[in-house]
């Protein structure tokens, strides 16, 4: 990560997304956008410059450079690419929905008591697609949210989205993941680093994940030149 006299520039993604099928309804998920927010406090308090994208939360708006309200997965996707180009690291928290309606009904859909059927289609992968465009330099960070087979299915994400870490936690489970002010991740480095941290506040786990990412790079953020690569532990 290269930092600039400015400051190291960080790119978040926070929250769900909403797929709106009519004015009224929208498929989503129970993402509160905690993790992401912490995230963007503590990098801002680290003095880095943040911009941070956000799906619908009703958190109050933490203290960053530049924050950016989207509803769709769609719209997510264009406020980050328009971010990635001047982008240090790049922490990809949001809950992004894999599908959306592939009809938007104008009116509220009124019931007939007859069965529906809702045709879906897949969404943009922001992450793949930043993983895709990612240039010397730049660090990617993902999030797996996992309800089996953590490790391998993480790791599978690190690879195929092209990542240089991923943090991996468990969801469907009390405790942790969606909605609650508590995690419990494992860190995995594309060069398969793992580190196993204990259940703690999300605000204390973003400031940890800094610490990370920050005691991986060869030298301070700072003074790191060119590699997006961890160096072997
Ligand atoms: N992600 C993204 N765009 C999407 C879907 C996911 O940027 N359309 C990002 C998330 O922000 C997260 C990572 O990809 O950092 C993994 O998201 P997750 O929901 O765990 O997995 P998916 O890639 O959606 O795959 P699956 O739902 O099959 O587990």
């Amino acid at each position: 990560m290269k930092e600039s006299r400015k400051g190291l520039k960080v790119l978040i993604t926070a929250g769900p997304t909403r797929e709106h099928l009519d004015p009224v309804r929208f498929l989503s998920n129970p993402s509160t956008g905690k993790m992401g927010y912490a995230l963007a406090e503590a990098a801002h308090q680290k003095g880095y410059r943040v911009t941070l994208i956000s799906g619908p939360s009703s958190l109050p708006t933490p203290r960053c450079r530049r924050f950016v309200r989207v509803t769709s997965a769609q719209e997510m996707y264009r406020a980050v690419m328009k971010e990635t180009p001047s982008a240090d690291l790049m922490i990809m928290t949001a809950a992004v929905s894999d599908y959306r309606p592939a009809r938007y009904f104008p009116r509220k859909i009124k019931k007939t008591g007859r069965r529906l059927s809702l045709p879906l289609i897949p969404t943009a992968d922001i992450l793949k697609e930043l993983g895709r465009r990612k240039r010397t330099g730049q660090v990617l960070v993902g999030f797996a949210a996992e309800t089996d087979h953590l490790i391998r299915n993480a790791r599978k994400k690190l690879c195929e989205k092209n990542l240089d870490l991923i943090v991996a936690n468990r969801v469907g489970t009390a405790g942790g993941g969606f909605e609650s002010d508590w995690n419990q991740v494992v860190l995995i480095t594309s060069q398969g680093e793992r580190t196993v941290l204990s259940r703690m506040s999300k605000k204390r786990l973003a400031v940890e994940i800094l610490r990370f990412l920050q005691s991986r790079s060869s030298r301070p953020v700072s003074l790191r030149k060119t590699s997006s690569r961890f160096p072997t532990p």
